[in-house]
């Protein structure tokens, strides 16, 4: 299948062409984001391909159909950022990658615990500079700390998993309990309760209408004073103005993002020459207690083999059979399950 492939760095160019040899598509890649103003470079592209950033509203999607799009594959997980119902309007069908590594998520999670708590980023800072001070380096253990998980799908499972084994109380919020975690120890209790009893609360619920802003003003002051807030979702399910509120008021002790709800004009790109015009990114980056990585979660050599992969089967399923058990459809979108 001939395909446009938006927002493409070299990491991506690398696996996909790597496992492009077993499948033979005819891959253009385009460094831009996919916009309403780069639309028209997929003009005559049957398949397009795209990431977490790239805008698929009903503009775009109607752009695509006149260009003769009739498949959009995402190469992540979520799909937050299609308007499905425009896309089925368009008779434009949707594929993406439900799963490629919920553990490479999962471990990026506990990683920013572990280094939000005993402050290692501010120790390595400290060290090579020849300061050896354990002033402001005071930790907890997590041994005994009640860990609430809200969206116990497969990366929420897995962290629970892994906190399981650090001898955690493991409390959690879904609407469809998962086995594994009760089998884990984890108790399922109503969202209230996870924000009144965790010391961690960790996000892992998909962005949907339900979960904009879950964390907000009101369920900020439902937390724990010194809570340690984790969000490796997506940046809107968190009010950012609310928690850096949250953060300035000491109700939320500490905060851990590899997502952030305006990351799209900046994650991904070196802008470490220019200034920073978004004053609540510019302000969240100047709190000690504040850990944010740039959507790199998933960043792992297994997770991009298996995200190229399974696009790449996901446009020949479609090519070849009209379908794919990867396909999105505009119902899902209430509790992805
Ligand atoms: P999943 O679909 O296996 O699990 C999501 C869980 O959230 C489901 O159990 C669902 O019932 C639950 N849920 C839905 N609405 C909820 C609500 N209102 N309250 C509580 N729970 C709710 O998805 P998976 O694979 O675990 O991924 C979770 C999210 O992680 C994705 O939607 C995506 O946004 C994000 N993600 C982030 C990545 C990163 O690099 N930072 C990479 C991959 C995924």
């Amino acid at each position: 299948m001939r395909v446009a492939v938006f927002s493409t760095k070299p990491y991506d160019r690398r696996f996909f062409d790597h496992a492009n040899c077993d499948f033979g598509h005819e891959l253009t890649y385009f460094e831009p984001r996919l916009t309403r103003e780069t639309v028209s470079l997929a003009e005559g592209f049957p398949a397009v391909c795209v990431f977490v950033n790239d805008v698929l509203d009903a503009d775009v999607l109607e752009q695509l159909s006149a260009g003769g799009t009739q498949v959009i594959a995402l190469r992540c997980a979520g799909f937050n950022n299609v308007n499905l119902s425009a896309a089925e309007q368009f008779g434009i069908k949707v594929v993406r990658v439900p799963a490629y590594s919920p553990y490479s998520v999962a471990e990026h999670t506990v990683g920013l615990m572990l280094t939000l708590n005993r402050k290692i980023h501010r120790a390595y800072a400290r060290v090579r500079e020849g300061n050896f001070s354990l002033e402001g380096l005071l930790g907890f253990d997590f041994h005994g700390r009640t860990i609430g998980v809200v969206g116990t799908g497969q990366i929420g499972m897995l962290v629970t998993r892994i906190m399981a084994g650090f001898d955690c109380r493991l409390l959690g919020f879904d609407m469809y309990p998962n086995d594994d975690c009760i089998s884990l120890g984890l108790e399922y209790v109503s969202l209230d309760t996870v924000l009144r009893e965790s010391d961690v609360v960790t996000l892992h619920c998909p962005l949907t209408p339900e979960t904009r802003h879950l964390i907000n003003a009101q369920t900020i002051k439902q937390m724990k004073p010194g809570v340690m807030l984790i969000n490796t979702s997506r940046g809107a399910v968190v009010d950012t103005r609310a928690v850096i509120d949250g953060l300035k008021e000491g109700r939320i002790g500490s905060l851990g993002i590899d997502v952030y709800e305006e990351e799209a004009d900046y994650f991904f790109e070196d802008l470490s020459q220019h200034m920073i015009a978004d004053d609540v990114l510019a302000r969240l980056l100047t709190f000690p207690n504040v850990l944010m990585t740039g959507h790199q979660a998933f960043f792992t050599q297994d997770a991009l083999s298996a995200i190229a992969e399974t696009t790449l089967k996901n446009l020949e399923k479609i090519e070849q059979t009209g379908s794919s058990k990867n396909e999105v459809k505009s119902q899902q979108v209430k509790g992805q399950k």
